[in-house]
């Protein structure tokens, strides 16, 4: 009895030891600066009391640089399984006070463990980046254990949801891992991800910067699009992953959980009628009518602060999670251009990859010209959303609310390109172009020729605008389900996604396809 009872002693001294992390001095100068330490990061993102670590004792077998004379107490990163609103999740969470969270053989195998559980068990994966990247001292084992990690990341892409938050430095070769997953949290003032630091970039291009500004939280929200939701504390970051990931399912072979909702299914929308009686002259907003459709008015948008000629994001019918694409007519006009088209596709193929259902709604006068995006490539980028729309075969609802113009017309979920149900607002307009530009191409002689040159485009606008400016000549060719009145449009969605949820569709046997990236 005594011998077990030294040796559980003997265990529980060896745990707080690890547990410890980079020792009192460096957890309390952290906590100064505000930031949780790595156990606490676990401890506020997760359920109370659900936390069970794995490989808390794993220590590396590296003896170079010094290494054989240091502790390095966990390997400088927690690993584990746990729980967020009673459902299981991975989790691991890198130590900045052990020699800076750097990533050596046995840390990158730790969290290898919990990737691999995560998608043997299909159950999502949360990554809590804090890290001064590859352990210097484990040169090239240190390359290799990131290397593991990016082919898990590709592996797992596609079968369970993967989440990164980056509450710290994240530099180098390290950000592919993150950059893989499919949503990036960053915490702004604290988080920084940059291929190379504002010092390389003095030195290699005499650029002058600093750490906000090449890879902080802004920076990469507004600019790059590298992250999808910026916090402004690490627990504003928590909550909303834990929100997320609520609206997701566990895997690829599960649905979102259902959950309760006391909206009225049948609820008609007085405001939506406002907005589609005021169409015509006005540019509403779209969020408006986002929230008017959904549930409790509630919408999680995804990447709130990038291309926002084009908001994506979650909402729920029904309690049901439903994936939304609007065009944003207050910028832009809501023309799709290369970062919308990417934006947005994204956004498809996630929804596509974890049966969430699609509804588009439709406000694109086309997509933006210029020598600007053809030279950067609006063709080739530009492709990728009709791509994803084309390859998506979750249920997929689209609402023309007013434009569609244009090659945008087809690539907004059109019938063409597979949509299960396509709507119109009565004040919607589909034609290859907006009334203006097409009489100026048809009928520039005839203008010119005219006594009053004005007054006639104008009599020819109006002309085109009465036939062909509306949503009849599609509804009249089956383009178009239904031409619905604005106020029913929540009623009309809520019975198509409900007719819908047995949809199955074959998708062609090949290898996989050849998205223009
Ligand atoms: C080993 C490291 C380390 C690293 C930090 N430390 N980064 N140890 N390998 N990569 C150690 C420091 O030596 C120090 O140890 C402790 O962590 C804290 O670091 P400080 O520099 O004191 O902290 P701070 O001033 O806050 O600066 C943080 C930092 C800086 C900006 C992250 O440490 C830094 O620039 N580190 C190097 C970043 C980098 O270039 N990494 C390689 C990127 S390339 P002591 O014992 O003194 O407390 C890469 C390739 C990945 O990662 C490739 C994948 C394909």
């Amino acid at each position: 009895m005594k011998i077990i009872s030294d040796k559980a002693e003997a265990l529980r001294k060896l745990q707080e030891k690890a547990r410890a992390g980079g020792g009192d001095e460096r957890v309390k100068a952290r906590a100064k600066t505000g930031k949780f330490s790595a156990r606490q990061r676990i401890e506020h993102l997760l359920d109370e009391d659900s936390f069970e670590e794995i490989d808390l004792l794993r220590k590396t077998r590296a003896r170079e640089f010094g290494l054989a004379d240091r502790d390095i107490p966990a390997d400088g990163v927690v690993t584990g399984l746990g729980k967020i609103r009673g459902r299981s999740v991975a989790v691991y969470s890198q130590d900045f006070t052990v020699l800076g969270g750097s990533l050596g053989l046995a840390h990158a195998e730790k969290i290898c463990k919990i990737m691999d559980l995560a998608d043997k068990t299909g159950v999502p994966v949360i990554g809590l980046s804090d890290s001064g990247g590859a352990r210097i001292q484990e040169g090239v084992d240190a390359l290799g254990g990131y290397a593991e990690i990016f082919w898990r990341n590709v592996q797992s892409s596609g079968r369970i949801p993967q989440i990164s938050a980056i509450l710290g430095p994240c530099a180098g070769g390290a950000v592919y891992s993150p950059a893989m997953t499919d949503f990036v949290f960053m915490v702004r003032g604290e988080s920084h991800m940059f291929i190379t630091g504002p010092e390389v970039v003095r030195a290699a291009t005499g650029e002058e910067c600093d750490f906000d500004e090449l890879g902080g939280s802004d920076a990469h929200a507004s600019k790059s699009g590298v992250c999808h939701f910026v916090a402004n504390s690490e627990q504003q970051c928590f909550r909303m992953i834990r929100e997320l990931l609520d609206y997701l399912p566990q895997n690829y072979r599960e649905l979102p959980r259902v959950k309760a909702n006391s909206d009225d299914p049948k609820r008609e929308s007085e405001t939506l009628d406002r907005i589609s009686r005021r169409a015509a002259r006005h540019a509403f907003d779209t969020l408006e009518v986002i929230r008017e459709i959904g549930d409790g008015a509630n919408f999680l948008e995804v990447h709130q602060d990038w291309a926002r000629n084009i908001l994506c994001g979650f909402i729920r019918l029904e309690g049901r999670t439903v994936g939304v694409v609007a065009n944003n007519s207050k910028v832009l006009s809501g023309a799709l251009d290369i970062q919308a088209s990417e934006k947005a596709a994204r956004f498809v193929r996630f929804c596509d990859a974890f049966s969430v259902p699609l509804l588009t709604l439709v406000d694109v006068p086309g997509y933006w010209p210029g020598r600007e995006q053809e030279h950067r490539g609006i063709i080739r980028r530009g492709a990728k959303l009709l791509y994803a729309y084309c390859e998506a075969t979750v249920p997929k609802v689209t609402v023309i609310l007013r434009k569609a113009y244009g090659g945008a017309y087809d690539v907004m979920s059109s019938k063409h390109v597979r949509g299960d149900f396509n709507y119109a607002w009565p004040c919607a307009e589909i034609a290859v172009m907006g009334p203006e530009g097409a009489v100026n191409i048809l009928f520039a002689k005839e203008i010119k020729k005219a006594a009053d040159h004005e007054k006639r485009r104008r009599e020819l606008v109006d002309e085109y605008t009465k036939q062909f400016a509306n949503p009849y000549l599609a509804a009249q060719r089956g383009y178009i389900d239904e031409v619905i009145e604005a106020r029913k449009t929540r009623p009309k969605l809520i019975r198509a996604f409900a007719f819908l949820r047995n949809k199955k569709a074959d998708i062609p046997r090949k290898k996989h396809g050849n998205i223009p990236l």
